[in-house]
């Protein structure tokens, strides 16, 4: 899926006494379908920010978030649910995970919400491909970080997103773990003909994407 940003503006309102603080100003975009996009930029310089605009888990102040030609900015909060929830993939650096729910309870969980048919049975594929198909039943506590990861994966993914979001993902596991995750994303995401866009401060991973930006003072700047 195409993503086109244009004109993108945020800032945060001023809180005790503190100026506001303007993160995004005047932030443009363009991304080809199945392409892949690295963004790198240090702590604070607004990743996050931008990740969170783009699968409209927040708005902008000014612009637009254009995916497959829909602006995310005209939706309103349902029709945002809906169009997130049908073609989007988000993969964040803590997991998410519902500790209540088993890996494969989580994993389904994103099917049922669409009433897809057979959630358990997709979903236990998804598990099988990101390498936990022994782990169906166990509960995000009794896994391990790089496993945990694999299931939030498999949750973004389970429902063939055209764009997957991931910010950090390797972010909370050692390096040979992050490595393989890398792989597996890549794998996914090449065999789901997805466009990919990572948030991530591993070398490795900005590598493997075709193209790596770097975000500072509010724009997006070539590295
Ligand atoms: N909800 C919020 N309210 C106020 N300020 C925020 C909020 N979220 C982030 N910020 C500020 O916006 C800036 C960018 O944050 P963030 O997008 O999390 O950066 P990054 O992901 O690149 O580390 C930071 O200075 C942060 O303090
Ligand atoms: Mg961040």
């Amino acid at each position: 899926m195409a993503l086109k940003l244009v004109h993108l503006h945020k800032s945060y309102p001023a809180q005790g006494g503190a100026k506001p603080v303007k993160v995004l100003e005047n932030l443009e975009l363009e991304l080809e379908p199945q392409q892949s996009l690295a963004i790198i930029g240090q702590s604070g310089s607004g990743k996050s920010t931008l990740l969170s605009l783009i699968a409209g888990l927040d708005r902008p102040d000014q612009g637009q978030v254009i995916l497959g030609g829909q602006d995310l900015t005209q939706l309103n909060q349902r029709a945002l649910s809906l169009y997130r929830a049908k073609n989007l993939g988000i993969v964040f650096q803590q997991f998410h995970l519902m500790p209540h729910l088993t890996a494969l309870e989580n994993v389904a969980l994103p099917l049922e919400l669409l009433r897809r048919s057979n959630p358990k049975r997709e979903a236990q594929k998804m598990l099988d491909a990101v390498g936990l198909g022994e782990r169906l039943g166990h509960f995000p506590g009794h896994l391990s970080g790089g496993e945990c990861q694999r299931v939030a994966i498999a949750r973004a993914l389970v429902v063939k997103p055209s764009l997957l979001l991931a910010d950090e993902p390797t972010g909370n596991l050692d390096e040979k773990t992050g490595q393989s995750l890398s792989h597996l994303l890549f794998e996914l995401a090449e065999s789901q003909k997805m466009t990919l866009l990572l948030v991530t401060h591993n070398k490795e991973l900005a590598k493997a994407c075709k193209t790596c930006l770097s975000l500072s003072e509010g724009a997006l700047h070539v590295v």
